[in-house]
């Protein structure tokens, strides 16, 4: 079908896929593609996942996919304390996508902050907070800014993993700091944990808030709920996105402390934030969650992904000069273009993305099987002799 009505945001590869089951997509031809992409980190659970499906059903079969946010529906107090559970923290603002709970995040941290005369906002360079004015502006990247001046203002960029950069920015104004514990699109580089907690400890000291922007690295990935949970050290904010509702379109900006009690009702809000379908998915993906088995899991074909990974970095040193990562979000650095190598695979029917400017990226569904593995190994393999010869 030609495309002739879509506006023109994305480079698409040109295949329409109507089916899934597992780690398995299948386009309209029949074809069947490994997926390492998951929907870009948001197919948790694969496709055909029955039981989401079936609580899914359920919301359909109520009748009641929707009624605002000024009525209560059936799951979204349980989808609260769920989730809340699952990540320490204590209030919950549920809205639709990653750059919506940033944009929350950061709302929330300027009117902290307006009784204070505090407002910079700092974040860092080859970080990924999405698309909206105040996400993209917090994006340390200058190419995402290009063309939609004027920014908001109060934005300042340090250097990731450099805690000194950070304090060099720090001044009476500041109000907050932004961090992914695991940047994602910047080329999957997880934080130091000195640099976590200096940053804590920065903020603690200065009085500003800590916010952990977990929409990619957040739920499960990182083989804990949340990726903070590696280091040991908690934000006061934590926004989340992406495999929130395993496929379901929601987000979530969780605080606790001072930072759950800043909004009150008039000061921010979503239509569809938090709705019946999303709710109820949400709950499915902290319960599934809660099971130590599908944690171990995660970290276990993560940590086989890796070690296949440096198998080829040996064989390819020219190539592979870096493997990064944590749990199921890696990443290999390359000496060529990414997309030249994600190309080559998709041909050969695997699907990955790149990340940063020389980085390929795995961020496959968490059910992912040792086999699933070896069989995107041997096709990535092939692939990187191709594009070498
Ligand atoms: C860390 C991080 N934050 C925010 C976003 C934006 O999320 P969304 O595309 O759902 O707005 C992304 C998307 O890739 C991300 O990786």
């Amino acid at each position: 079908m030609s495309n002739n009505h879509l506006m023109n945001t994305y480079s698409q590869w040109p295949v329409t896929f109507i089916s899934g089951e597992g780690a398995y997509l299948k386009d309209d031809k029949g074809d069947a593609y490994l997926d390492f992409v998951g929907g870009i980190a948001v197919n948790a659970l694969g496709y055909k996942h029955e039981g989401l499906a079936a609580v899914i059903r359920e919301v359909l079969d109520s009748g009641v996919l929707h009624v605002s946010n000024l009525y209560y529906n059936a799951h979204v107090l349980e989808a609260a304390k769920k989730l809340a559970a699952l990540s320490g923290m204590e209030k919950v603002f549920f809205c639709n996508s990653g750059a919506e709970a940033n944009e929350a995040a950061l709302k929330l941290t300027r009117k902290w902050g307006s009784g204070k005369n505090k407002s910079t906002i700092i974040s860092m360079l080859d970080s990924f907070h999405g698309r909206t004015y105040a996400a993209v502006t917090a994006t340390g990247q200058k190419k995402y800014h290009r063309h939609f001046a004027p920014l908001p203002p109060g934005f300042v960029y340090a250097h990731f993993n450099d805690l000194d950069s950070v304090k060099a920015l720090v001044d009476e104004r500041t109000c907050a700091i932004i961090v992914e514990p695991i940047q994602g699109e910047g080329g999957i580089v997880p934080a130091t944990k000195e640099f976590l907690h200096g940053l804590r400890d920065l903020c603690d000291r200065h009085e500003l808030l800590l916010i952990y922007d977990e929409v990619q690295c957040g739920m499960g990935r990182s083989g804990k709920p949340f990726a903070h949970q590696l280091y040991g050290v908690k934000p006061d904010i934590l926004t989340t996105a992406k495999a929130l509702a395993g496929g379901v379109p929601a987000g979530a900006m969780l605080a606790q402390g001072e930072a759950s009690d800043v909004f009150v009702p008039g000061d921010h809000a979503s239509t569809f934030g938090g709705n019946a379908l999303a709710a109820r998915a949400i709950i499915y993906m902290c319960d599934t969650l809660q099971e130590k088995a599908f944690l171990s899991h995660v970290e276990a074909m993560g940590r086989y992904l890796r070690m296949k990974l440096e198998e080829l970095k040996v064989q390819f040193p020219n190539l592979i000069t870096a493997v990064r990562g944590v749990g199921l979000i890696n990443g290999i650095a390359l000496t060529i273009p990414p997309k030249e190598v994600v190309a080559k695979c998709f041909e050969k029917k695997l699907l990955l993305a790149s990340a940063g400017s020389n980085v390929v990226r795995f961020v496959p569904p968490l059910i992912i099987t040792e086999k699933e593995i070896d069989a995107a190994v041997k096709i990535l393999q092939e692939s990187l002799s191709e594009v070498r010869s």
